[in-house]
């Protein structure tokens, strides 16, 4: 089986605080989006991506990649969740689709390996690592109010592997609503679905903020030893 990939490339990457978008920034000699998009269809069963930019990206025409046939790219939308649903709509040959961030260049394909093997199952998933730290719940002054249990919390990452229809349903619906959605797997949640999660690599790091891009340069040497 082969499968469609969505990636959300549409943001502004406020917190990186450069002057162009973060998944437009070099790291080892490619823009964070090529290694993203190169990554993903390097692995033999992911045949084509699905790129959300936003309408006025002046930047992805002249990125080399620009022409290959396994892409398509459609408009973004206001929230990454608008983004991701406009892909959907554009991904109608697969019945499963992952949904993958342009700012984490660093996935290992023996996660997709993990994710895809979801498909045709019950209940898609997510990678996600367990948290290291304790962690604690706070007020609004920055007073303690308790300390969460470690055990049960997870960091969510990307990608997400989800039945298309079902994910599309979630997400227009939850949009609908306005209900605040920040990754697949919360839209699944809140329309009642069950997300399995499957333990991901820590070095699949989205780039956030600017003390994370040497962090993904050194995964990146080490993904190509
Ligand atoms: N994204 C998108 N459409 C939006 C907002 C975000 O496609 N309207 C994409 C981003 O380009 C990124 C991914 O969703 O690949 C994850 O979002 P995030 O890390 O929050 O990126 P930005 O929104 O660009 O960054 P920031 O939140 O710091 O502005
Ligand atoms: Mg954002």
């Amino acid at each position: 089986d082969a499968f469609c990939a969505v990636v959300p490339a549409a943001g502004i990457g406020k917190r990186m605080q450069s002057d162009i978008p973060k998944q437009y920034l070099s790291l080892a000699g490619k823009t964070i989006l090529e290694h993203c998009l190169l990554n993903l269809i390097a692995h033999p069963r992911i045949q084509h991506i699905i790129l959300a930019l936003h309408p006025q990206d002046p930047w992805f025409n002249k990125l080399g990649i620009a022409s290959v046939p396994w892409l398509t790219v459609i408009n973004g939308g206001k929230e990454r969740a608008d983004s991701v649903l406009n892909g959907l709509q554009q991904a109608r040959m697969s019945e499963w689709v992952l949904v993958h961030d342009a700012a984490r260049p660093c996935l290992p394909h023996t996660d997709i390996d993990k994710l895809l093997a979801l498909a045709g199952g019950n209940e898609g998933g997510i990678l996600a690592t367990p948290v290291r730290d304790t962690m604690k719940r706070a007020d609004e002054q920055g007073l303690v109010l308790r300390t969460e249990e470690r055990e049960h919390l997870w960091h969510a990452l990307t990608p997400q592997f989800f039945p298309r229809a079902q994910l599309q349903h979630a997400l227009s619906n939850a949009l609908a609503q306005n209900i605040s959605i920040t990754d697949e797997a919360s839209a699944i949640e809140w329309a009642g679905g069950k997300v399995r999660l499957v333990q991901g690599d820590p070095c699949n790091i989205k780039i956030t903020h600017p003390e994370d891009l040497a962090l993904a340069e050194f995964y990146l040497q080490r993904m190509k030893k």
